[in-house]
Order: structure tokens, then C-alpha cells, then sequence
């Protein structure tokens, strides 16, 4: 067994027991703490998620490093991504929802080396869905193959985004304005309150476009592996290279409509992870 075989089995296997703390707690009452700005928040699950998959990681590979949401905040310091293995981890995307019980809501994991993704997971534990993703080898959903949907019109797609968690007035004039402007364009636009299962939809072809400004390295670390896997593209919205740390994502079915997706959009550059 390969060193990336044992990575995903463990992983695997603690996301699996991870997704029942969740799946617990989701009904319960919690103890909400407000992070960075009015609606960034946090339970006591997101910590205990973190926790469980750092400690279960670093018993097996010591020498791996990880740049996680919950110990983010908590340090306070800027995250860099190195060469070596490190895992990124959002322990419960679309917090929101799961404050409110709303059931779109997961974990997200990655494996990077070398600043290239080589696993993905996103696991939403109350609906069930798990999307695993591994660098050459396709993505599955539930264990069976999923597949961008092809489309290439801008007036056919459908597309997810999200008003985000920063309250900042420029950045949801943008935000906004962006609406305003694909709507008469496009079939329609979808959020479902987590960046990872918005991006996991395009990979399946539930949806042809997912971007969002202001997102962060963990709410994508793995969704940029699924959709690629799945045979779509990520790419940073302005239509360049996707950059993990830019805090920018627009990740497509197809290039050329990720490109005039990008044509048409107001750019807004957040301050970098
Ligand atoms: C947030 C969710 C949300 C997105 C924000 C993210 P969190 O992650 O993915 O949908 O709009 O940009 O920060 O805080 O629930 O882990």
C-alpha cells in the first residue's frame, strides 16, 4: 500500500466518525461564538471536528502539517502553504446551516504536497453524501463516478454563489451587483450555504458554475480536486490560474464557461489568507 493509500484510508475512516458528531449534534441546541464579523460563526462541533481530525491524522503521519479553520481563528496568525504534506480542513462548511439545523452542511478535507491537491473529501453526514476525490483517479460520489454536466452557454447555466460571511458594504455591493447582472444572462443562481457543497453540485452536474470572492483555503482545499476530478476547471475568477490563497474561486463544468463567466463579473480582491 502506497503512503496516499494509507492517507485516504485514515482519512476516510475519521471523516466517517467525524460525520456522526455532526449528525448529533445538528438538532441540538448550541453554543454559538461569533468569529471575525457578525455572521462568521462557531460551535463547539466545528472544534471537536478539527480536533478529532488533527489528532487522528497526526498520530498516523506526525511529520504532516494542516492549515485548519477553527485553529486558525484561534491563533490568530496568517497560514502558509508549504511544500510539505499538509492537510486543509473546514471540520463543518456551511456552519451557518448547521446552526440553524439546515441539513447542507460538511466537512472538507484535503491533502496538499507540494501545493497540489492529492485527496479530496467533502462529506455532508446528514444528507449522506460523500465526495472523495484522488489526483488522476476521477471523483465519486457515494463510491460511484460523477461527471461535470458539459454545459458551455452562459444563457443554459446554472449557477451557485453565496452573499459570503463578511458584511463589509463594498464587497456585498459587488456581490450583489454581480446577481444583478448574470441573472437576465443565465437559467438561474443557487446557493446552498457552503462553498465545498456548491462546489461538489458543479462536480456532479447539479449545477454548471460555482464562484464566490472572500471564501478561504479550507472551504475549497478539497472542492478544487472534485470538480477537476469530475472533469470540470477551477479557476481564479478574473479567468487566470486558481490560486488556493487568493481567497477567489470559480470552478466550472467547462472552461469556456468559466471564461465568460469571468467576462462578465466585478472583480473584488479580499485580503489573502
Ligand atoms: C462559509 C460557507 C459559506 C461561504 C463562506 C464560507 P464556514 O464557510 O462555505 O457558504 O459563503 O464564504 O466562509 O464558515 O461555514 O466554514
Amino acid at each position: 500500500m502506497s503512503n496516499l493509500d494509507e492517507c485516504y484510508e485514515t482519512v476516510i475512516e475519521l471523516v466517517k466518525e467525524s460525520g456522526q458528531l455532526i449528525r448529533e449534534n445538528i438538532c441540538k441546541q448550541k453554543n454559538i461564538l461569533i468569529k471575525s464579523c457578525d455572521v462568521d460563526l462557531v460551535t463547539e462541533t466545528d472544534r471537536q471536528v478539527e480536533k478529532l481530525l488533527i489528532d487522528g491524522i497526526s498520530a498516523k503521519f506526525p511529520e504532516h502539517k494542516f492549515i485548519g479553520e477553527e485553529t486558525t481563528a484561534e491563533t490568530n496568525k496568517k497560514v502558509t502553504l508549504t511544500d510539505d504534506p499538509t492537510w486543509i480542513i473546514d471540520p463543518v462548511d456551511g456552519t451557518m446551516n448547521f446552526v440553524h439545523s439546515l441539513p447542507h452542511t460538511c466537512i472538507s478535507i484535503a491533502l496538499w504536497i507540494d501545493k497540489i491537491a492529492e485527496i479530496g473529501i467533502v462529506y455532508n453526514p446528514v444528507l449522506e453524501q460523500f465526495f472523495t476525490a484522488r489526483k488522476g483517479k476521477g471523483a465519486f460520489l457515494n463510491g460511484k463516478p460523477i461527471h461535470v454536466s458539459q454545459e458551455t452557454e452562459l444563457q443554459k447555466a446554472l449557477i451557485m454563489n453565496e452573499l459570503g460571511t463578511c458584511r463589509d458594504p463594498e464587497k456585498l455591493r459587488i456581490t450583489i451587483d454581480n446577481l444583478t447582472t448574470l441573472t437576465p444572462l443565465i437559467h438561474g443562481t443557487r446557493s446552498l450555504g457552503s462553498a465545498a457543497l456548491n462546489m461538489c453540485m458543479v462536480a456532479m452536474g447539479g449545477a454548471d458554475v460555482n464562484y464566490e470572492f472572500g471564501i478561504h483555503a479550507w472551504d475549497v482545499a478539497a472542492g478544487d480536486l472534485i470538480v477537476r476530478e469530475a472533469g470540470g476547471v477551477c479557476i481564479d475568477p478574473a479567468g487566470g490560474n486558481f490560486d488556493i490563497m487568493s481567497r477567489r474561486v470559480l470552478c466550472a463544468s467547462t472552461m469556456p464557461l468559466a471564461q465568460k463567466v469571468a467576462k462578465v463579473l466585478t472583480q473584488y480582491y479580499p485580503e489573502r489568507d
